[in-house]
Parts: structure tokens; C-alpha cells; sequence
């Protein structure tokens, strides 16, 4: 197997008894995506890494997602699209440390697509606060097999539905991992609802 001189697979033998922990080379990573390219690289498709270790799935797919973005929309919604692009994929990890890089590589990746669009993305612009506002809500830390997080409480994600009414508005809709494996399926009714708001402006949280 080659390795690019900067990965490692395994952090310690501790980590690879009590959590499973090996890493899927890079390379590996990518002809894994190949196979499902099509439906992976669409902007809204639904992506869930139930074991997100560092991310590096789900950098390669909000890659593959953002490719689709720079080469099939217009240029004025780029920022638009690509934000629902990230609120399309999901993950959960256990390890605090592999949780916080694995946001950090999402929004790293994300605003290096924008800086290369030359696209404003500072710490206070609204497309980095939106970015890191959904990739906060959809990359949690917890279970996966129990759906609970690290203080015991169910784990809650969200489904980002675009406006049929409103172009760039999502509704945010809570639900809890743990319903996704019951008869009914998400248990939205459960949670309080949001209003529709432009994906920009997302970090907001008004309320319904
Ligand atoms: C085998 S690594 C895979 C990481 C990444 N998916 C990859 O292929 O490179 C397993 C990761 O899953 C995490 N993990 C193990 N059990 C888990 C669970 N029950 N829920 C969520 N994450 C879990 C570990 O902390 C570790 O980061």
C-alpha cells in the first residue's frame, strides 16, 4: 500500500483496540467515492459518516460536492450553493480529538474553495459564520450505536429543506439520530421549529 509521506493510519495500538481506530488512506478514500461519484458529487445528496474519525470522508466528499458547485452553477451562487452542499452531509464521532479535526478539515476546506474564488470569507462574513454554523449542527460528537452524546443526551441533527418558495432559503428541522432507526423514521414533530432563512444567515436561529 502506498501512503502520501504525511499520513498515518493508526494514532497508538490503545486507540486501535478500545475505538477501532485506523484511518483509510487517502487514495483509498477516493476510488471508495468513485464507485458512487454520481450520486455522491450531486449538491444535495445525503451523506451520513457514522464514523467520522478526522474526516477524511467527509472532506473528500464536500470536495467532490464543491467541484459540482464551481463547475454547474452560475457564479453569483456559488456561496448559496456550496452551503447547501455542506448542510448536506452528516457526521458523528466518538473521540473528542478526531471530532474537532474533523470540523476543523470541513471548514478548512470549505473556505479554501471560496478564497480560491476569491470569494469574502473572513471570520465574520456570513458565509464563514454559516459554515461553521452548519457544520457545528452536523458534525456531532457521540454514539453512533447509541445515539447518545457524550453526557448521555440524544444525539439531535438537522434536516436542511430548501424553500419552495424562497431561491437560498432552507427550513431547519430537528430530529434525533436515534429515529432514524424507528418505524416512523425522524421524529421532527418532537423539536421546536425555525423559521425559513436565507442559508446565509442561518446562524441566526430565528425562530419560527
Ligand atoms: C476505523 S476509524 C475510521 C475513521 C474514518 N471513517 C476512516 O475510514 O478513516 C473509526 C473511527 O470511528 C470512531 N468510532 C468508533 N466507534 C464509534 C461509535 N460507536 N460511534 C461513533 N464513532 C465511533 C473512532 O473514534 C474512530 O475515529
Amino acid at each position: 500500500m502506498t501512503l502520501a509521506p504525511e499520513e498515518s493510519l493508526v494514532k497508538s495500538r490503545d486507540r486501535v483496540k478500545a475505538y477501532g481506530e485506523v484511518f483509510t488512506p487517502r487514495h483509498m478514500v477516493e476510488q471508495m467515492i468513485d464507485v458512487v461519484a454520481e450520486d455522491i458529487e450531486s449538491i444535495d445528496k445525503t451523506v451520513l459518516e457514522p464514523a467520522a474519525g478526522d474526516g477524511n470522508f467527509l472532506v473528500a466528499i464536500l470536495e467532490r460536492k464543491l467541484r459540482t458547485v464551481g463547475s454547474t452553477v452560475e457564479p453569483e451562487l456559488h456561496a448559496q450553493e456550496s452551503l447547501f452542499a455542506l448542510a448536506s452531509i452528516y457526521g458523528v464521532e466518538l473521540l473528542e480529538d478526531n471530532h474537532a479535526d474533523a470540523k476543523a478539515a470541513m471548514l478548512e476546506t470549505f473556505l479554501d474553495f471560496h478564497r480560491r474564488l476569491g470569494t469574502p470569507c473572513q471570520a465574520n462574513a456570513s458565509l464563514h459564520r454559516a459554515a461553521a454554523f452548519l457544520i457545528d449542527a452536523n458534525i456531532v460528537r457521540g454514539n453512533t450505536l447509541t445515539g447518545l452524546d457524550p453526557a448521555g443526551e440524544e444525539l439531535q441533527l438537522s434536516w436542511w429543506t430548501r424553500s419552495t418558495e424562497t431561491p437560498g432559503y432552507v427550513l431547519r428541522e430537528p430530529f434525533t439520530l436515534s429515529s432514524l432507526r424507528e418505524e416512523g423514521l425522524f421524529d421532527f414533530a418532537v423539536y421546536e421549529s425555525y423559521a425559513p432563512c436565507a442559508i446565509d444567515k442561518v446562524y441566526l436561529e430565528v425562530r419560527a
